[in-house]
């Protein structure tokens, strides 16, 4: 399980997290909705050590990650793959250097056989043919770099995978085609997800919970159904921004 709490964080000089307080449960698709600048992809990188509270505490599997020595912060990060907000695929490698990336330093020494099965499982998972392997970042497509960042995340078969808007900057084709991956591969892979959106249609359809900060604070957590129906004017003034989700 991971726990926020109290979670505050100033940047740039204004107050940008002012006491978040969220839970993930085992096995479950957190979505985390929220206006532009509000503190998601911060909030991320809390929670793999890439920022410090001011105040508060970030918990995986009962390891306080701020107090956390390397040693700590290294085991809390091979729990968790990362896919970063703009794909972020190394381009000097190629799809097939990217994928081991994901996999733990050394782990395909001597076992080059279960590593190219490794490899071609995570291809296969995100529908991508084993001619990709030998390609470049930039020969491949916005949608394609998206796959090969999912690839990369599900590889090792971690137990949390924390997706930064997947889906930002994809035609409304590709945006489907990511959100119905995710879906499948947070079934088949088992994972617990945390999948940081400010699109509500993905929202809705990845969702087991939603929870939407605004002002650098929780405003509302429920079920999709529970935010479709609430009054909290919050919720209301985000989705009626918004187009309307279709049925879950
Ligand atoms: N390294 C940093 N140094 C200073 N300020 C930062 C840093 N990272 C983020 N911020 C600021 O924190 C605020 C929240 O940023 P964040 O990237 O978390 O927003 P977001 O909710 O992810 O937005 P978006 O939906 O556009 O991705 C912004 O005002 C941003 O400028
Ligand atoms: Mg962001």
């Amino acid at each position: 399980m991971i726990e926020i709490i109290g979670l505050h964080k100033r940047l740039g000089g204004r107050p940008v997290l002012r006491g978040v307080n969220l839970q993930v449960r085992e096995g479950e698709t957190l979505v985390v909705m929220g206006p532009s600048g509000t503190g998601k992809s911060v909030l991320l990188k809390h929670i793999v050590g890439l920022f410090d509270p001011d105040a508060g505490d970030i918990v995986v599997d009962g390891v306080s990650v701020p107090v956390a020595d390397r040693r700590g912060i290294a085991a809390v990060r091979s729990k968790i793959a990362y896919v970063f907000q703009n794909s972020a695929l190394f381009d000097s490698m190629t799809v097939r250097g990217n994928l081991l990336m994901g996999l733990p330093a050394g782990f395909c020494r001597g076992r080059q056989g279960e590593c190219d099965e490794l490899v071609l499982a995570a291809l296969g998972h995100v529908n991508l043919e084993p001619d990709v392997l030998s390609l470049f970042p930039a020969e491949l497509s916005g949608g394609m770099q998206r796959r090969v960042a999912i690839a990369r995340a599900i590889i090792g078969k971690r137990r949390y995978v924390l997706y930064d808007e997947p889906t930002t900057g994809l035609d409304p084709v590709n945006a489907t085609r990511i959100n119905r991956l995710i879906a499948r591969v947070s079934h088949e892979v088992d994972a617990t997800s945390i999948v940081v959106t400010h699109d509500v249609t993905s929202a809705f359809f990845l969702a087991d919970r939603i929870v939407l900060l605004a002002d650098g604070v929780v405003q509302a957590e429920g079920t999709p159904q529970q935010l479709r129906d609430t009054d909290n004017p919050a919720v209301r003034q985000f989705l009626d921004a918004a187009p309307a989700p279709g049925p879950a």
